[in-house]
């Protein structure tokens, strides 16, 4: 399967290796075709992997892994195009974050909007699953680096055949299904996202970014 990773930064590289390494063919979006970052992400992942175009990308990918800044992330979808969006699965793992201020970021949206709604508002021709965002990049795609995977992530999408989907690419990276909490329709990325200031004022306390959310009942 092919597979489109939007974004260039930490999360992008991270995801893209990932999926080369369980055998897809990943071509990496960017503002330039010849971004350097993706030439690097390219040379070190080999044939199977690519790189162009938020568009090119966007064109190629049968599913698409949105690792974009969230305070660009709509316009960026804009660039990727609508008609290479059409239809497919979106796997958003972005944040509104702003840091504009300096640290801690303020969210661009929350309360009774998301970056996630938005996104599936401004393309309602896109199956928009929002998960990972409550973690630190090396967790999304390997959650065994901490606590034997026995912590978890949450998922959310108004479809439920792109949930079953994606849901599947986790157990790939190694997520257990009882890990995978399915929070229902896009509003909930309302949650997740409103989780990130907590994140960004634990990660000091913590003293690292590798931490996880386990639930307990
Ligand atoms: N870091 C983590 O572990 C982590 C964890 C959870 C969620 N997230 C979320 O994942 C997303 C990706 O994070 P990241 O740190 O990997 O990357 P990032 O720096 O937030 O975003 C990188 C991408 O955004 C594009 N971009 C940056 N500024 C832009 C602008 N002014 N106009 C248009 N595009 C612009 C870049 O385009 P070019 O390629 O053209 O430069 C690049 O592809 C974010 O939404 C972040 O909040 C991150």
């Amino acid at each position: 399967m092919k597979i489109a990773v939007l974004g260039t930064g930490m999360v992008g590289r991270t995801i893209g290796g990932r999926l080369v390494g369980l055998g897809y063919q990943v071509m990496m979006g960017s503002r330039t075709a010849d971004n350097e970052k993706a030439t690097a992400w390219k040379a070190e992942h080999g044939a199977m992997a690519s790189h162009g175009t938020f568009s090119n990308a966007a064109a190629f990918g049968e599913i698409i892994f949105n690792c974009t800044k969230g305070m660009h992330t709509l316009e960026i979808l804009e660039l990727a195009g609508r008609q290479n969006l059409s239809g497919k699965i979106l796997v958003d793992v972005t944040n509104p974050l702003d840091f504009t201020k300096g640290f801690p970021p303020t969210l661009t949206v929350c309360n009774d909007n998301s970056l996630g709604e938005q996104i599936q508002t401004a393309f309602p021709e896109i199956r928009v699953v929002k998960t990972l965002n409550t973690m630190t990049c090396s967790l999304m795609v390997d959650p065994n680096l901490i606590h034997k995977g026995e912590h978890h992530v949450f998922m959310c999408g108004n479809d439920d055949s792109a949930k079953k989907d994606v849901s599947k690419i986790l157990m790939e990276f190694g997520w257990k299904t009882d890990n995978i909490l399915d929070l229902g329709d896009i509003t909930n990325s309302r949650g997740t996202e409103m989780f990130l200031p907590l994140w960004v004022r634990l990660m000091p306390v913590v003293g690292s970014t590798v931490f996880q959310i386990q639930l307990v009942k």
